[in-house]
C-alpha cells in the first residue's frame, strides 16, 4: 500500500467531542482537510458554530457539521451519535476529547503549598465535575463508538485524549485531573483488548502543554507557561497544529496494527527531574 493510501481518510465518518476549541478543533481540521466527513460536538454552541463556519470556509475537502451537546448527558450524546450515523453513513473514527482543567494543584509553580488545592480543602462538587467530564464522559463516548462500530461490522478507530498526567503525579495540576486521565489511559487499554477482534482500534493521545483554551487559555499567557517551558526538553510549549499528524496517523490505516497505545506528545516534559516540594 502506498503512503498516500495508508493515510487516506477520504469519506470516513468522524466525530470529535470538545471540538469548538483547542485540540478537538485541530483534530476536526485535519480530518476535514483530508476529505473526511466530520461532526464536531461541544457544549459551547456559539463557539461551535463559529468554528464549524471557519473550517468550512477554509476550503476543506469533506463535509463539516456541528451539534451542541454536553458529553455528560448520555441521552443527548446517544442521539447525536445516531444523527451522525444516519447523516454520514455510519461512524468510522471517534475522538473522545472533551475535557476541562481541574484548577490549581496543591503546589504553586514555585513549589509552595497552595491552601485551596490541598486534599482536605477540595470541594466534592469540583471532584465530581472533573471526573464526570474527563473520565465518565470518555466512557460514555467510547461506549457509543463501540456500539455503532460493532453493529456496522467494518472496524473503526477510537482515539481518546488522555494526558501525560496519566503517567506521573504533579502538584501544580488540580488533584482530580490526575486520576481522571490515568483512568482514561487505562480504559483505552481495556477496550483495545476487548474490541480488537472487531478490528476496532483504541488508542490514547497523551499531550503535554499545548496552547489551547483550557484553564481560560492559561497557556497563551507567557508568564503562566514559564514553568512548562523550563520543564520541556525542547524549551517550549506546543501549538495545536502540532497534534494533527498524530491524529491523522491514529485515525487512518497508517496505524492499522496499533491499538492500546499511549502516544506521548509532550516535548519531553515528562522526563523532567522531580519537583522540589516544601
Ligand atoms: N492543552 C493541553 O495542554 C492539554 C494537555 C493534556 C491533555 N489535554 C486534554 O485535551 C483535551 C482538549 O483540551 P484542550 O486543551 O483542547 O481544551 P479547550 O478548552 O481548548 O477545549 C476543550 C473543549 O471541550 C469543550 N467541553 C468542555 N466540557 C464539555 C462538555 N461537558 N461537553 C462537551 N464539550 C465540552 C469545551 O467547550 C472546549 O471547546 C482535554 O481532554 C484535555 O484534558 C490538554
Amino acid at each position: 500500500m502506498s503512503l498516500d493510501r495508508m493515510f487516506d481518510v477520504t469519506g470516513k465518518s468522524v466525530i470529535v467531542t470538545g471540538a469548538a476549541y483547542g485540540l478537538g478543533r485541530a483534530y476536526a481540521e485535519i480530518m476535514a482537510s483530508r476529505g473526511a466527513d466530520v461532526t464536531l460536538l461541544d457544549i459551547n454552541g456559539d463557539q461551535l458554530d463559529r468554528t464549524v463556519d471557519e473550517i468550512r470556509d477554509s476550503g476543506i475537502a469533506g463535509q463539516v457539521a456541528g451539534a451542541a451537546v454536553d458529553v455528560t448527558d448520555r441521552t443527548a450524546l446517544a442521539e447525536a451519535f445516531d444523527a451522525v450515523a444516519a447523516r454520514q453513513g455510519g461512524i468510522d473514527v471517534v475522538f473522545a476529547n472533551a475535557g476541562v482543567d481541574a484548577g490549581p494543584g496543591f503546589l504553586t509553580p514555585e513549589g509552595r503549598r497552595n491552601p485551596d488545592g490541598q486534599i482536605d480543602a477540595l470541594d466534592d462538587a469540583h471532584w465530581d465535575k472533573v471526573i464526570g467530564v474527563n473520565l465518565t464522559s470518555i466512557y460514555n463516548t467510547m461506549k457509543l463508538a463501540a456500539r455503532h462500530m460493532k453493529a456496522q461490522g467494518r472496524g473503526g478507530s477510537i482515539i481518546a485524549t488522555s494526558s501525560i498526567a496519566a503517567f506521573y503525579v504533579d502538584g501544580i495540576v488540580g488533584t482530580p485531573y490526575m486520576p481522571a486521565k490515568a483512568g482514561v489511559s487505562h480504559l483505552v487499554k481495556q477496550l483495545a483488548m476487548e474490541l480488537g477482534r472487531y478490528q476496532i482500534r483504541v488508542n490514547a493521545i497523551c499531550p503535554g502543554p499545548f496552547i489551547t483554551n483550557i484553564a481560560g487559555g492559561r497557556m497563551a499567557n507567557v508568564e503562566d507557561r514559564q514553568a512548562f517551558i523550563r520543564w520541556s526538553c525542547l524549551g517550549r510549549v506546543a501549538e495545536t497544529d502540532e497534534i494533527k499528524p498524530l491524529a491523522l496517523y491514529l485515525a487512518s490505516q497508517a496505524s492499522g496494527y496499533v491499538t492500546g497505545s499511549q502516544m506521548v506528545i509532550d516535548g519531553g516534559l515528562i522526563l523532567r527531574p522531580a519537583q522540589e516540594i516544601d
